[in-house]
């Protein structure tokens, strides 16, 4: 297994959670070109999913749909088996990347908006990491990869409810690592701003909640694009020695505390 081959994932099945738009999108047509068979789970974006699926098919892939509400533990706790029932074969990489994104204040945040962020964002992986492991076959690699933020990784007073989700999301993967090793690897990505929520304030650089630091305050001067992401994830994918690791995608800022 090596990245200098572009089929490296040949005879792969993964799943990617919230798959259909936006970063999904982009690591559902990564895994795809690597040679994986992908499954594109989607909630709400039906026909996006199948536009990303319809894509895949014209690179001369494999994509199969499923769809469900990952705040609903049922739902999550099922999700990788009909995933393994609808392509036919069982999965053995798991992309945990759905998540909601809301911005609330310590004060004021609610129970529920508590709830729905914790449910998605850090339930929901988990659950899904149960199953995952519990329709895993055979003997070769398996993975699991979480989409994280640099929020999860230290402490901020915005986006309360979300910041708290990923926080719990960093301490599951590690967790995970060492509990299901040696037969699962499992890593996350925290990135910095790659694009702005949709319907919200400002995109990267720009005004509004979503952006803590502007482009030239970074060490990098620059944001990730949804293809770094999706270059890290293939980079975590071809590395069997690496379990429990975080890459931060975020131009640098995690080194800088006042960036
Ligand atoms: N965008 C950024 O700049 C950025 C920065 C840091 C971290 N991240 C992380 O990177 C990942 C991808 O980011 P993104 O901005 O592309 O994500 P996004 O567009 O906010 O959400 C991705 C997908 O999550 C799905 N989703 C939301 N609630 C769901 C639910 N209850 N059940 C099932 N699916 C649900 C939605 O699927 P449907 O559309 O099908 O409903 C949505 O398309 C996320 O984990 C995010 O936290 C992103």
């Amino acid at each position: 297994m090596t990245r200098d081959n572009r089929t490296f994932l040949q005879g792969r099945t993964a799943l990617v959670t919230g798959g259909g738009r936006r970063i999904g999108r982009t690591l559902v047509s990564a895994l795809a070109r690597a040679g994986a068979t992908v499954v594109v789970h989607h909630f709400h974006s039906r026909d996006d999913a199948q536009a990303t699926a319809n894509g895949v098919e014209v690179l001369g892939g494999r994509a199969f749909l499923v769809d469900g509400d990952l705040a609903d533990a049922r739902t999550a706790a099922a999700l990788c088996d009909r995933a393994r029932q609808c392509c036919g074969a069982p999965l053995d990489i798991l992309v945990n990347n759905a998540a909601i994104f809301a911005p609330g204040d310590a004060r004021t945040v609610s129970a529920a908006d508590w709830d729905a962020h914790q449910s998605v964002n850090l339930r929901a992986p988990f659950l899904l990491a149960q199953g995952f492991a519990a329709q895993l076959a055979g003997d070769g690699p398996a993975d699991i990869i979480n989409l994280n933020d640099g929020r999860g990784l230290r402490p901020g007073a915005d986006h309360f409810a979300y910041t708290v989700s990923k926080a719990g999301l960093h301490g599951l993967t590690k967790s995970l690592a060492l509990a299901l090793a040696p037969r699962v690897r499992v890593n996350e990505l925290a990135l910095g701003a790659v694009l702005p929520p949709e319907g919200g304030p400002g995109g990267p650089g720009g005004p509004g909640g979503y952006v803590r630091t502007p482009r030239e305050a970074l060490p990098l001067r620059r944001f990730p694009t949804p293809e770094d992401v999706a270059e890290a994830m293939l980079y975590l994918l071809a590395a069997p020695a690496v379990t429990g690791q975080t890459i931060c995608l975020d131009g640098g800022q995690h080194l800088d505390p006042f960036a």
